[in-house]
């Protein structure tokens, strides 16, 4: 399941819909730049790391290699989900996952400082330092818990030269290592080594058995760092592609891909936006789609939805199925806007421009349709559908080429129907 927008599509809640008939939920790229809402008999659970399913008893949720984890913020939300009832046993995590370090955010909000107007607008949770030194092979992982020494030189290591950084470009005071491992080592690992598990081998034996796995995409496709807005992305590749690399699988594994995309479109933080709004209506969405960032609270940007992207998206990922969601906020809209191309330098594109400069330049060709004016938020057929919602829904079907299986039209476990057959 992957956001086939720049995230915020909603998909904790598809993931819970679908992790129904799930035997395990992975977690694949990301960290806890990510912040899943799901609400569950009124009651509302905000999810940054742990997979959605883990709400169902039956679901055995894991934290794939691809992740990067804060071990502060996972013990917590594991601490929190207890308080709620809520049994956190069953988790597994990746050994070989990364771990996000204090170090690592406060390298986030200091190159974000310095970027000026240039600012990515980041979460500011250390997601990207933490990839970078992933891939500069200084990174901290997860079974570094279970060996005090060797995450202790480990540290050392990173450190020395982070510091340097910290000190003589930021002026920061620095991070001693020594301290930070004797926290991780009292603190952190006793608590997060019973979580640690074979779960390459345990997805395997669960394939093996015929079981089903749900891969839980986090952020988006316009937010991957290859096949996104760059460099206004983020760090990991949330394209489905990469649920094989962030946890393990090959790819005849997969048989079903469900992109997520909102009846709208939200964007947080910088970069381009071909559909924005900047008037009452984009007010109107931010406001009855409450579109405020569950992670950081900040305010979303909204336009109309975007056929080009959702097109690219199920190319890119190898959609088979669309979910949409957020339908119930158009439904006060006189009339709602499709984009279904771009339009530069005297040129039709029906996909994404190659080049990132053509996309900048890009003037949206509208298709304009009428709304509904009628609240959906208690329809659970697409019978209970007015005319007029269903021609919207059935023409995104037919921009992105792929069927809509279900449409949410509230944010509550029961408000979605099943669309297309
Ligand atoms: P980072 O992932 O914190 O490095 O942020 C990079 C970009 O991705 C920023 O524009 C963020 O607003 C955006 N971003 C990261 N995670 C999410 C998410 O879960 N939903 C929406 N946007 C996100």
């Amino acid at each position: 399941m992957v956001g086939t927008q720049w995230g915020d599509e909603g998909k904790g809640r598809v993931v819970d819909i679908v992790a129904k008939e799930c035997a395990h939920v992975v977690r694949y790229q990301g960290g806890h730049n990510a912040g899943h809402t799901l609400v569950v008999d009124g009651e509302v659970f905000a999810l940054q790391l742990i997979p959605s399913g883990i709400l169902y008893d039956h679901v055995v949720p894991i934290i794939g290699n691809g992740v990067v984890i804060d071990p502060r913020v996972l013990l917590t939300e594991i601490d929190t989900l207890a308080a709620k009832g809520v049994n956190c046993e069953r988790l597994m995590l990746s050994p070989q996952a990364h771990l996000v370090m204090p170090y690592h955010q406060i390298l986030d909000e200091l190159a974000e400082g310095r970027r000026g107007d240039n600012k990515i607008g980041t979460t500011k949770r250390g997601i990207g330092p933490a990839y970078a030194d992933k891939a500069s092979r200084t990174g901290i992982r997860v079974e570094d818990l279970l060996d005090p020494e060797h995450l202790r030189s480990r540290l050392r290591g990173s450190l020395a030269e982070k510091n340097v950084i910290l000190r003589d470009v930021y002026g920061h005071e620095g991070v001693d290592p020594d301290r930070l491992a004797d926290e991780l080592i009292d603190e952190i690992a006793p608590r997060v080594a019973p979580y640690i598990g074979d779960t390459v081998g345990h997805l395997h034996e669960a394939l093996h058995a015929g079981e089903r796995v749900l891969f839980e995409g986090a952020q988006a496709t316009f937010l991957d760092l290859d096949h996104g807005t760059y460099p206004f992305v983020t760090s990991s590749n949330p394209v489905a592609g990469y649920a094989l690399v962030g946890s393990g699988i090959g790819p005849g594994a997969i048989d079903q891909v469900i992109g997520i995309a909102k009846a709208y479109l939200t964007r947080v933080g910088a970069g381009p936006f071909v559909t924005e709004l900047h008037d009452e209506i984009g007010d109107h969405l931010v406001e009855v789609g409450r579109e405020y960032g569950t992670n950081t609270g900040r305010r979303r940007r909204t336009g109309w939805f975007d056929a080009v992207m959702a097109r690219q998206a199920v190319r890119l990922n190898a959609c088979t199925e669309i979910a949409l969601t957020k339908l119930d906020v158009l439904d006060q809209l006189e009339t709602i806007k499709v984009c279904v191309a771009y339009e530069v330098d005297g040129r039709r594109y029906e996909y994404l421009p190659h080049l990132r400069r053509l996309h900048d330049k890009a003037i949206p060709v509208y298709a304009e349709l009428p709304g509904w004016k009628t609240d959906l938020s208690e329809a659970t057929e697409r019978h209970d559908l007015p005319r007029e919602a269903v021609e919207y829904v059935s023409f995104l079907e037919r921009q992105m080429g792929v069927p809509i299986r279900f449409v949410c039209v509230g944010p509550g476990r029961e408000q979605y129907l099943r669309f297309a057959a």
